[in-house]
């Protein structure tokens, strides 16, 4: 496909001249810098730079908590508390670390409803999509093995739930289970290993941040009508776009600031509204919680992982086709991972040759009751495994599946579109009037 004409680099001076021949950063950065974005990008397109900038943060205070904390079951609760109290600005960079990770996936989550409304994930944007939910997994794996490293009783329960999970695939679940814990239960191994690969999967995610940019950069970004930008002439081009700097890195900030405005009064003021209590209490082996409570970015897909028990008919059912082989536990662990893999196979479980859900009358209300439904798993994942929360976890999960499986492709065919505007400058102009551009 032919990308959208822009101007390029021009290397000037002698230098500029000499280490473009040898290593053409500059021009790499420039061409980042100035893409051709679609100027009719909305608000709900600035949850990528939020991300990004909770990448950096998590990072640079990891780092430095990683200098005080140790990975060692008897000193490692008490190496958090030193350094809430005795490092300088030790609990500031806790409390920023702590509530960087729910900032990181609240941008997360809205950033992939955002691409599930406009449909971002549709040709030719598989792979930015995928790499996208490679990088939610990697998000996933991350906070978990972080949120075990205080020691907590939340730590401790939380990471011998999950891991044990592990254990429910048949056959050679428990070996799995021992490897990955390095040793029959959770302990000192388990921390460490924890430990090392917490501080690895960030520069994983940085790496594969990088391919995700470079991926949608190839393609151009998608926008709200979800109508490509003209790639015929520049002229064309140019009345679709404007440059990524100054216009969206302006805009990208202002919002990154009223964000970060919220972000650090809930850091300021009610730090540990986020966490659990019993984290305040060291891990202890022989007592278990009363209730054990993943975060909430983890509750929706708890609730669906907990909402398959033996009494459900299609566990029923797949444990008597499978000979006994599949029962509750694994199913619910089948449908927890599975809950993410048709997330992943949406780009063509989706057969609507409309892109932008603002388009899509039926889908719309089909995606909003997505949504609420996200919001009710992720309600009932914090509430006791009983009735009548097991039913409505249920019921949630049955239309997670349902809307990706059925409903999407189903919708694709029977639905009857509205027209799109033919350009973005079409759209542009009915929003802000056809004077504003800044060529004229
Ligand atoms: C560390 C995590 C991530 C970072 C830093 C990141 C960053 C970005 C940025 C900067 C953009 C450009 C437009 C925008 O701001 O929305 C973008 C676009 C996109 N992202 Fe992400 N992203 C992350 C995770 C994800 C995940 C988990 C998904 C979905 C599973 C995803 C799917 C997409 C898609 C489909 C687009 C293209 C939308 C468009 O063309 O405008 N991203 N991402």
């Amino acid at each position: 496909m032919a990308g959208i004409p822009h101007d390029h680099y021009e290397p000037k001076s002698g230098f500029e001249q000499w280490l473009h021949r040898r290593l053409p950063i500059v021009s790499l950065a420039y061409d980042t810098l100035m893409i051709p974005t679609p100027k009719n990008l909305n608000w709900w397109w600035i949850w990528g730079i939020v991300l990004a900038f909770c990448l950096v943060l998590q990072l640079a205070t990891g780092i430095v908590l990683a200098m005080h904390y140790t990975p060692h079951v008897d000193m490692a609760f008490a190496s958090v508390e030193h350094i809430m109290r005795d490092v300088n600005g030790g609990h500031l960079l806790r409390y920023l670390h702590a509530n960087g990770a729910s900032l990181f996936f609240l941008a997360v989550y809205i950033h992939m409803f955002r691409g599930l409304f406009y449909g971002s994930y549709k040709s030719p944007r598989e792979v930015t999509w995928l790499i996208g939910i490679v990088i939610f997994v990697a998000m996933m794996g991350t906070a978990f093995m972080g949120y075990v490293l205080p020691w907590g009783q939340m730590s401790f329960w939380g990471a011998t739930v999950i891991t044990g999970l592990f254990g429910a695939i048949p056959g050679i679940g428990e070996p799995i289970q021992t490897w990955l814990l390095g040793g029959p239960a959770v302990d000192n191994p388990t921390l460490n290993r924890f430990f090392s690969l917490h501080y690895l999967l960030p520069f994983v995610i940085a790496a594969l941040v990088a391919v995700h940019i470079w991926a949608f950069h190839t393609t151009g970004n998608n926008n709200p009508t979800g109508v490509e930008v003209r790639r015929g002439s520049k002229t064309e081009a140019e009345r679709d776009t404007l440059p990524f700097w100054p216009y969206f890195v302006i805009k990208d900030l202002f919002a990154l600031g009223v964000v970060l405005v919220v972000f650090f009064a809930i850091v300021g003021f009610m730090p540990n509204y986020l966490g659990h209590p019993d984290n305040y209490t060291e891990a202890n082996p022989l007592v278990t919680p009363a209730h054990i409570v993943p975060e909430w970015y983890f509750l929706p897909f708890y609730a669906i992982l907990r909402a398959f028990t033996s009494d459900v008919w299609i566990v029923m059912l797949a444990n008597w086709v499978t000979f006994g082989i599949v029962d509750a536990k694994f199913f619910g662990v089948i449908a927890m991972f599975g809950a993410i893999i048709v997330m992943a196979l949406v780009p063509w479980l989706d057969t609507s040759n409309v892109r932008s859900g603002k388009y899509r009358p039926m889908f719309r209300w089909w995606f909003y009751l997505l949504i609420i439904d996200f919001v009710v798993l992720m309600w009932c994942g914090a509430m006791p495994a009983e009735p009548p929360y097991s039913i409505i976890s249920l019921i949630g999960a049955a239309y997670w599946f349902a809307y990706f499986l059925v409903i999407l492709p189903i919708l694709g065919v029977i639905e009857k579109p509205t027209t799109p505007p033919a350009t973005i400058e079409d759209d542009f102009n009915a929003h802000y009037g056809a004077k504003t551009h800044p060529a004229e």
